[in-house]
């Protein structure tokens, strides 16, 4: 089971060229998703009116050479490795939602376009992937976000918002019980079409096209702190320089001349007090 493609088994009923054809118009649903949310948000006239209004409160300017280097790291960091998330358990569910659900869905596109190969890779990947987003994805719904690890609110609450996590849940869900239960036109079948169809049809209402804009957002993000402009915040100051505590000698006054770093108050508890 784990070693052959259920897709070519499924072509005794379903014709190849109706998968692939389902696979495109994905594709298309995505891309358009995308679009319209960005248009209606405005998403990226805000990133491009705020880009232009940093640059005014720039400090140097970045040569290309730094935002080849910016745009690597950003890419090795943030979209790679989920570098974003400082919280390890947050991290570790990410990672293993983004991969699982990019190895997933390379490789159904993959043994849908060639459906003669007699990879057994392919078939194993595509189990793996399916269960490494099932995986990080029920532990981010029952243990991780927001609403239910800090304001103490029940895991089965559902708003709009869990759209995307939610068709992801599902999707990797009914794939794999296709699977177990010997893939073929079942009713888990039409359940895994159903979720993957709402997961990228629903791009325009839900979380999903965040994969795009975050990588801009943090390559942005970099671009300011390298030109010195900080969106305008105040710098990181050492309590304890004198030339600091001549510029606010409140700091001396109220906290002596070696004031201890006490770190990001964010971080001084966990935030479970709802
Ligand atoms: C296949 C690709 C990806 C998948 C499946 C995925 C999945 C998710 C999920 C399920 C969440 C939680 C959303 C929620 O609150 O309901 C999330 C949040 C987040 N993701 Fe991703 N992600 C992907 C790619 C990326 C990339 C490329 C980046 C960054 C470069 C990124 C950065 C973030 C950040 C910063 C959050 C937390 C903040 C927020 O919820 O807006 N993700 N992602």
């Amino acid at each position: 089971m784990f070693t052959s493609n259920p897709f070519a088994a499924l072509s005794a009923s379903i014709p190849t060229v109706y998968m692939q054809g389902y696979i495109v118009v994905m594709f298309l649903l995505v891309m358009g998703g995308t679009i319209l949310d960005m248009l209606h948000k405005k998403s990226a006239q805000y990133f491009f009116e705020n880009a232009k209004k940093a640059k005014k409160s720039a400090k140097r300017s970045v040569g290309g050479g730094e935002k080849v280097a910016i745009a690597t790291s950003v890419l090795v960091k943030e979209v790679l490795t989920s570098g974003e998330f400082d919280n390890p358990r947050r991290r570790l569910s990410h990672l293993l939602t983004m991969w699982g659900t990019i190895i997933f869905i390379v490789t159904t596109a993959i043994m849908i376009f060639s459906p003669s190969s007699t990879s057994t890779l392919l078939p194993q990947l595509w189990h793996i992937g399916a269960l490494m987003l099932a995986v990080g994805g029920y532990w981010f719904w029952f243990f991780i976000r927001a609403d239910v690890a800090a304001e103490g609110l029940s895991s089965f609450r559902l708003e709009r918002a869990d759209l995307f996590i939610l068709s992801l849940l599902a999707t990797s869900t009914f794939a794999l019980i296709w699977s177990f239960t010997g893939g073929g036109l079942t009713v888990f079948f039409a359940l895994f079409i159903l979720s993957s169809t709402v997961l990228f049809g629903g791009v325009y209402w839900s979380k999903f096209a965040h994969m795009f804009f975050k990588p801009a957002a943090a390559f942005q993000k970099r671009v300011i702190m390298a030109d010195g402009g900080r969106e305008n915040l105040p710098p990181d100051y050492d309590l304890t320089d004198p030339e600091v505590q001549r510029k606010f000698p409140d700091v001396p006054t109220y906290m002596g001349k070696n004031p201890p770093n006490m770190g990001l108050c964010i971080k001084a508890e966990r935030a479970n007090h709802y």
